[in-house]
């Protein structure tokens, strides 16, 4: 029996060792490390991964004012608290006005980036998107625009970026083709997921990508399938936080996913693709009231705090319990900041755009 642990902690350790010199490994070495996980090896992985963070971003922190702009979904993912067929959802969508009031608040607190996260919301044609984009853009012409609008055409991704849009945010949720199905209605298509992906990618977006830990029939084989998809896909921005059933979903009953698998696993990214950028989420925050400041002791570094009017905020409930009126929000960010300098790190002011460079050292003279 001892000899089984010590031979298996040796490979582990092994492949935590080639993690680091490779950024790659098979799908079923990513699987060993996920079923063999252990609180040392966690510890290492975290190690390892802050001190790559380390040399790439200092001890800076990432933040992302995030505006929740519609709750109206035409999609129905099994998982999701604001699917359409949840009755109990209090239906909301912002003006642009309310937009770019939750903008210039967010720019007067010190954000640099703006996150326009929604439902996929028929009002927002493109025309609607490009004429806010323009706007906030041309006002702030410093700052960096996000947007998680879901799936649309290439054309539309073409003209938002042409209307000024920086980055996508469009969540794999699964890198497994059977276990999205399980996830998602039979109208939804893994397929254009994916093309998706490729195709803001090939639009010129700074692109991001993710999945949720611990959603509802998921094995290692899968993580494993999502971290490889990772390696291949190269995000410039990964999202990844447990999943939280939502009491009107059929996911109701399911357990949630775990605060140390998602910590475990934000560190194996960072190895994997070292200048990613990394947020410690906000339903990692939601499991654990130390979430993101775990995630960024594992190798995270962006937080996204809500920035959308206090009066929305409730109603944009993808999972239960979402925090929103808290310390995560916007308006505390001196208490956030507070937060991240008591555990080594900065929250600082700019766009926070992708580094493929390790940071040079200051020598002061
Ligand atoms: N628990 C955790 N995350 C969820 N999301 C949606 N529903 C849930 C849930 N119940 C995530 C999805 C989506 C992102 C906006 O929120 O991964 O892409």
């Amino acid at each position: 029996m001892e000899r089984i642990n010590i031979h298996q902690n040796t490979r582990l350790f092994t492949l935590i060792d080639k993690l680091e010199q490779e950024h790659s490994l098979t799908p079923s070495e990513y699987e060993y490390l996920i079923t063999c996980r252990c609180k040392e090896a966690a510890e290492i992985l975290a190690e390892k991964a802050v001190s790559l963070r380390q040399q790439i971003y200092g001890n800076s922190v990432y933040i992302r004012g995030l505006i929740e702009i519609s709750n109206i979904c035409r999609n129905d993912c099994l998982y999701c608290g604001i699917r359409r067929s949840n009755q109990n959802c209090e239906r909301y969508r912002l003006t642009a006005e309310q937009i770019l009031e939750c903008c210039e608040e967010g720019y007067y607190l010190g954000f640099r980036t703006f996150v326009l996260q929604g439902g996929e919301d028929a009002f927002f044609t493109d025309e609607v998107i490009c004429g806010i984009l323009s706007k906030i853009k041309k006002q702030y012409p410093d700052c960096a625009v996000t947007l998680s609008l879901g799936e649309r055409s290439r054309d539309s991704y073409q003209r938002l970026f042409d209307a000024g849009a920086d980055r996508y945010l469009l969540r794999h949720e699964t890198a497994d083709y059977e276990h999205y199905q399980k996830l998602h209605p039979p109208e939804m298509s893994f397929r254009r997921r994916m093309e998706c992906l490729q195709e803001l990618r090939a639009t010129g977006y700074q692109t991001g990508c993710g999945f949720m830990v611990g959603s509802p029939y998921q094995t290692a084989a899968e993580l494993a399938e999502d971290l490889k998809f990772i390696e291949d896909f190269q995000p410039e921005m990964c999202g990844i936080g447990p999943f939280i059933p939502h009491k009107d979903t059929p996911f109701c009953n399911m357990a949630a996913g775990d605060v140390e698998l998602t910590c475990y696993l934000l560190s194996i990214i960072r190895l994997i693709h070292p200048p990613v950028l990394l947020p410690a989420t906000t339903a990692l925050g939601t499991i654990d009231p130390d979430g993101r400041e775990k995630g960024i002791l594992s190798g995270a570094n962006v937080v996204m705090p809500n920035l959308s009017p206090v009066s929305v905020r409730k109603k944009y409930e993808l999972y239960n319990n979402k925090i929103c009126t808290g310390d995560e929000s916007a308006q505390c960010k001196s208490l956030l900041a507070k937060k991240m300098e008591s555990i080594g790190y900065e929250i600082v002011t700019d766009r926070g755009d992708i580094k493929n460079q390790i940071e040079k050292t200051s020598h002061p003279e």
